[in-house]
């Protein structure tokens, strides 16, 4: 029987992860099916044990389960339980299920392999405390930034999760308003402000010379926070379909053992 996968969501319709998984098994020759589930917002869990009890292999997690994914998984990599959500679900050989998070290693890999971005030593501003930006901090502080802080509308949520994660690197929580005065190599921007096409309130003279803007939102049309970035001269304002597909890449890598090639896909996607 072919390997199945899918994506789980609700609501789902949108997901492009069948469309870059089925490139990637077709890139790499591995014989797998991935398809599109529509999660019951009462009935999340029946409906992941359901899938994997009648032969499922892996599952990505997407809106809004992601944090269902997170208590419902018998194990955790440790990027998963900083971010407190799972968007990788993987069934073990004795049965038990096991929680990952690719998200903060896509927004990473797209950063520094795909772009040539050096984050090491980098003063970095991450907008936003929500579920997007718990993914990333982790993997962020382990490529050893000379700073990380996050930003937030509601400062206490923003101190609240670098407080949680103060041990593995230099993390300050702060408010939005608590920014006038600092710049930043690189800000990222993990707020959902950009859905009603907005953009924080931020400062001038934020962006040191030289800085780069990455959204982790992307749409066929730049997104507000990439026009922020253009507007106050990134030397780069990127959005976040690296990121899409990245974070799949990792999954993939995690069920199949085998990285596939990403920039096919990203052009695809982008030509969509
Ligand atoms: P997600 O899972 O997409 O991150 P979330 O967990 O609801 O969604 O988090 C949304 C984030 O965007 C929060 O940090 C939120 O700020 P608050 O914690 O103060 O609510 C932020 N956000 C949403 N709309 C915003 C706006 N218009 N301006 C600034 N921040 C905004």
């Amino acid at each position: 029987m072919t390997d199945r996968y899918a994506v789980i969501g609700n609501p789902i319709e949108h997901s492009k992860s069948p469309l870059i998984h089925t490139a990637f098994a077709q890139q790499t020759g591995e014989s797998l099916t991935y398809e599109r589930l529509l999660g019951k917002l009462g009935g999340f869990e029946a409906d992941v044990r359901n899938f994997f009890a009648t032969g499922g292999c892996g599952l990505n997690v997407t809106v809004p389960f992601k944090e269902q994914a997170w208590a419902l998984s018998d194990e955790r990599s440790l990027r998963a339980e900083s971010a407190g959500a799972v968007n990788t679900l993987i069934q073990l050989e004795d049965g038990r299920i096991r929680g990952d998070n690719t998200d903060g290693a896509g927004l990473v890999r797209d950063l520094s392999v795909n772009h040539g971005y050096l984050l090491s030593g980098c003063r970095i501003l991450l907008l936003g405390a929500g579920g997007a930006s718990k993914g990333v901090v982790r993997p962020l502080l382990e490529c050893g930034p000379e700073k990380l802080v996050i930003a937030n509308r509601t400062a206490g949520k923003a101190r609240q999760l670098a407080d949680a994660l103060g041990s593995l690197g230099p993390v300050e929580g702060i408010g939005l308003d608590e920014l006038d005065g600092r710049q930043f190599d690189l800000i990222i921007n993990g707020t959902a402000a950009g859905l009603t096409g907005e953009v924080p309130p931020l400062p001038d003279n934020l962006l040191a010379p030289g800085g780069w803007t990455y959204d982790m939102m992307y749409g066929s049309e730049p997104t507000a926070f990439v026009r922020w970035g253009q507007q106050h001269r990134a030397t780069r304002a990127l959005d976040g379909l690296g990121m899409l597909v990245e974070q799949a890449a990792e999954s993939f890598f995690l069920w199949r053992g085998v990285r596939p090639e990403t920039a096919e896909v990203m052009a695809q996607l982008r030509a969509m």
